[in-house]
């Protein structure tokens, strides 16, 4: 057992001077001032730092095939990258190759997988429609702990589905009460500009972001929150970014639409200047979809977080080393895209968004690990410190600091996107399932320790309110 002394335990909700007791079956099983330890109980005096629920990552994609090269992080170090910032949990992406099985590519994503320092989830890719794929989704919802299915209206002639399969795949998942993700972007725009600035000879990473003008960003909100509306489906958008689409979500919920927004640590601080730097890698080493916006934008992103509009964090943590983005050297269309992120993620929120009075630390854990458990269906057993919850947590040192460095951190990539950053706010130590995993600058995981999170389908009071609201 571990008894964890003398904290501050911060939830979404309250903040209070408690001891919280780890069971050795992984649970919580005391929150309370002044606990009695156990006999052979290993004590963690914290010093007074904070006890939060640990951080949980909606947005991963580690080892992923993807544009003609696999993610250099995969689940072991992704893993342990994660829990050295104080990220208990990940929910990362299957995706089956258009036409492949969900459930084949489920179960290969669940082998990848198991050599996870901690806990892990999925979202299922919808990349195609037929029969099986209806089928698919009733088995992965029934049988195998999956409530989210994924849709990207970008990426044409790869993974991009068109309006006809987000209504049927929607429609499907609503009919068995799990939740649809949306990567919004309109992808035959996309190909269009890209294949216009081709054309006209512009073929580096500063055409990137042309390729993508937040427009395009807006258009795929508007349409999709309009698709689900028909449908009367709740939806989640990940990763947006742009004033655009967070006005689509902010009226959409204005109207009684049931309409969730991601939004991304990096989007939060970093802006579009990064891909003028005239060293082409370090231009390449930014280009993602959605790409960096100009300043403006940022200041929506926190907001609709402030305010509610927008209500989780996540990463993409999708990482390429400069052999990898080397593909695209003659043509930005074929850099892989994505940025790393998930070590950085808390101290990214911690420093910019509670250190100047954006958030409040309640509001810090409800966007870096609550709400996402509440969305995903996981909560109070994620995200929450209470008993009977998983024994997940970050001892969160508020005042200690430290400098971003690719040099020092613990991802499996040859860069960091917030390089010479000196961020304040950290985790000390970070548990994950009753067991001290971080400690001190010090990794103590085991390969293979975190677990597969079933998360079940909506609960049937949720299944009786959406009922009611397309019946009524
Ligand atoms: O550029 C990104 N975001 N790469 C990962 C795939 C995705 O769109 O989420
Ligand atoms: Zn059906
Ligand atoms: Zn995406
Ligand atoms: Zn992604």
């Amino acid at each position: 057992m571990l008894l964890i002394r003398g904290g501050t335990v911060v939830t979404a909700e309250t903040s209070q001077r408690a001891d919280v007791l780890c069971d050795d079956a992984r649970r919580i099983v005391a929150v309370g001032p002044d606990l009695e330890s156990p006999s052979g109980c290993d004590i963690l005096d914290t010093g007074g730092l904070l006890v939060m629920p640990g951080g949980i990552d909606p947005h991963t994609h580690m080892e992923m095939p993807f544009m003609g090269s696999v993610a250099s992080e995969d689940f072991y170090t992704g893993t342990c990258a994660g829990v050295a910032g104080g990220t208990t949990t990940i929910i990362d992406f299957v995706i089956p190759e258009p036409g492949h099985s969900l459930l084949d590519a489920w179960k290969d994503w669940r082998s990848k997988a198991e050599k996870a320092v901690s806990d892990y989830s999925f979202h299922v890719a919808v990349t195609h429609w037929d029969e099986k794929v209806h089928e698919d989704m009733g088995t992965l919802t029934r049988e195998c702990g999956v409530n989210s299915f994924k849709h990207f209206m970008a990426y044409k002639n790869a993974l991009m589905v068109d309006d006809d399969v987000l209504l049927r795949s929607i429609s499907r998942a609503l009919e068995l009460g799990a939740l649809c993700n949306i990567h919004a972007e309109n992808g035959d725009a996309v190909a269009y500009l890209q294949a216009d600035l081709l054309k006209r000879g512009m073929t580096g990473p500063q055409a990137h972001p042309l390729s993508r003008p937040p427009s395009v960003e807006g258009e795929a909100a508007q349409r999709v929150i309009a698709i689900a509306g028909l449908l009367g489906a709740p939806i989640y958008i990940v990763h947006v970014s742009t004033e655009e689409a967070t006005a689509a979500i902010a009226a959409a919920r204005a109207r009684g639409q049931r309409v969730y927004g991601e939004v991304l640590a990096q989007h939060l601080v970093i802006d579009d200047s990064v891909y003028a730097d005239p060293d082409w890698l370090g231009a390449a080493q930014h280009v993602m979809s959605p790409p960096f916006r100009p300043k403006h934008h940022q200041k929506a992103l926190w907001a609709g977080l402030a305010s509610g509009q927008l209500q989780t964090t996540a990463t993409d943590h999708c990482c390429f080393c400069a052999g990898q983005k080397e593909q695209g050297r003659n043509d930005f269309t074929k850099i892989p895209n994505g940025t790393p992120g998930i070590e950085d993620r808390m101290s990214v929120l911690w420093h910019h968004g509670v250190l100047t009075g954006k958030l409040t630390p309640q509001e810090f854990v409800a966007i870096t690990s609550t709400n996402t458990a509440k969305i995903f269906n996981i909560h109070p057993r994620k995200g929450s410190v209470s008993v009977g919850a998983d024994a997940d947590l970050v001892l969160w040192d508020p005042q200690a600091s430290r400098t971003v460095s690719a040099k020092t951190h613990h991802q499996n990539v040859d860069y960091n996107i917030y390089e010479g950053m000196t961020l304040t706010g950290l985790a000390r130590y970070t548990i994950s399932g009753g067991k001290v995993v971080w400690a001190d600058n010090d990794l103590r995981v085991t390969r293979g320790a975190g677990q597969y999170v079933e998360r079940p389908c909506f609960s049937p009071d949720m299944q009786a309110a959406i009922h009611r609201k397309t019946t009524s």
